[in-house]
């Protein structure tokens, strides 16, 4: 597994991290043995970056994470979020009750001090204010956070935050199947020194290759009751694309790819061959899926043949399917 350093935290990063939201069972429910087993096959591949938040299941997933993390004699690094629960969201915001909500993941996570913070999509009035910002400046000051970063849904926002001297990492959604940052963020991020951590790599599994039409969803899954936004921003689940237009486009593009290429294994790649680019968090609902992620580690760059393609394929026929904004 190669590292890559995440912006200004300067912590080195498994370029392949593992994204946690499915072990709140979120995604439908994963047992206690497999939650920790998920998790002990991403550091026996070399992961040692973990993304997690207070909401994801109400606790539960930085809780499991807070108990593996016991287990280990040297911890790995363990992002999460904060912002979206129910004493913040989506108008009780105060520096103390940010600390508070910071305080209680600290808890579940078993350590003094959170490694790396990030907002967690926070409205955009909120975010543009600025003040949540400087509260974050101010509890690294106090020790409550080692650095903080932010989870963004819109490049605007990624911009916005950006430019705060003391951001560490942003947190994108960004795949083949949303490919804009290329041009408008990530030079901007390297240039300021911020480390980009990239969420939904394979759109919610879309781009795993996996899915038909008659593929079945949990009730208890995102994936079934927040396809078009009925819960939360459209964006965050398929990537904001409608399931079924999202099969046949992957159809499509595995019909284009040259032969031996497999959609996932293009998908994942993509990604890292963006040097700006400090470390994907794919999630997995099982440890199988922890392995066949991290191999994208070794393989080797993508064609800049297989570049253009993919980069003509979301423009001319992905782009305009994307709802809730880029
Ligand atoms: N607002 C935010 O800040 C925000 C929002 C969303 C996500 N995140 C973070 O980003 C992480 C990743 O996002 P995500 O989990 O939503 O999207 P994702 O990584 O694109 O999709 C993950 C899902 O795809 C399927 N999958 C993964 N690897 C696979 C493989 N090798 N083969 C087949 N299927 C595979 C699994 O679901 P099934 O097996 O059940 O199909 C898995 O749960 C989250 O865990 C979370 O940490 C943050």
């Amino acid at each position: 597994m190669k590292t890559r350093t995440l912006g200004k935290t300067g912590f080195e990063v498994s370029e392949v991290g593992l994204g946690c939201w499915q072990l709140g069972n979120d995604f439908g429910p994963v047992e206690d043995k497999e939650a920790t087993t998920i998790l002990q096959t991403a550091v026996d591949e070399g992961i040692h970056f973990f993304d997690t938040a207070d909401v994801y299941g109400g606790g539960l997933s930085e809780q499991r994470i807070g108990q593996w993390r016991n287990t280990l004699s040297k911890s790995p690094i363990i992002a999460t979020k904060v912002g979206r629960d129910a004493a913040l969201y989506p108008n009780g915001y105060s520096k103390a009750a940010v600390k508070k909500s910071l305080q209680a993941s600290a808890k579940r996570l078993g350590v003094e001090t959170i490694d790396l913070a990030q907002l967690h999509c926070v409205p955009r009035d909120v975010l543009f204010s600025g003040d949540i910002l400087a509260w974050m400046e101010d509890l690294k000051k106090e020790g409550v956070v080692q650095h903080f970063g932010a989870s963004v849904e819109m490049l605007d926002e990624a911009t916005f935050c950006c430019a705060h001297p003391e951001l560490a990492s942003l947190q994108i959604l960004f795949n083949v199947f949303r490919q804009d940052a290329v041009e408008s963020l990530l030079p901007l991020a390297e240039k300021n020194n911020v480390g980009i951590i990239v969420r939904l790599p394979l759109a919610s599994g879309l781009l795993s290759g996996k899915m038909s039409l008659d593929h079945r969803f949990d009730e208890h899954d995102h994936r079934s009751y927040n396809k078009d936004g009925a819960a939360f921003h459209v964006g965050e689940t398929f990537n904001g694309i409608p399931f079924e237009k999202g099969v046949a486009l992957v159809e499509a593009l595995k019909a284009k790819l040259p032969e031996g290429q497999n959609i996932l294994d293009v998908s994942l790649r993509w990604i890292l061959d963006q040097p700006q680019v400090s470390s994907i968090i794919a999630g997995a609902s099982r440890s199988s899926q922890v392995t066949r992620n991290a191999a994208a580690s070794a393989l080797p760059p993508l064609s800049s043949e297989l570049h253009a393609l993919l980069t003509d394929f979301y423009r001319a026929e992905v782009r305009g399917h994307i709802r809730g904004g880029i």
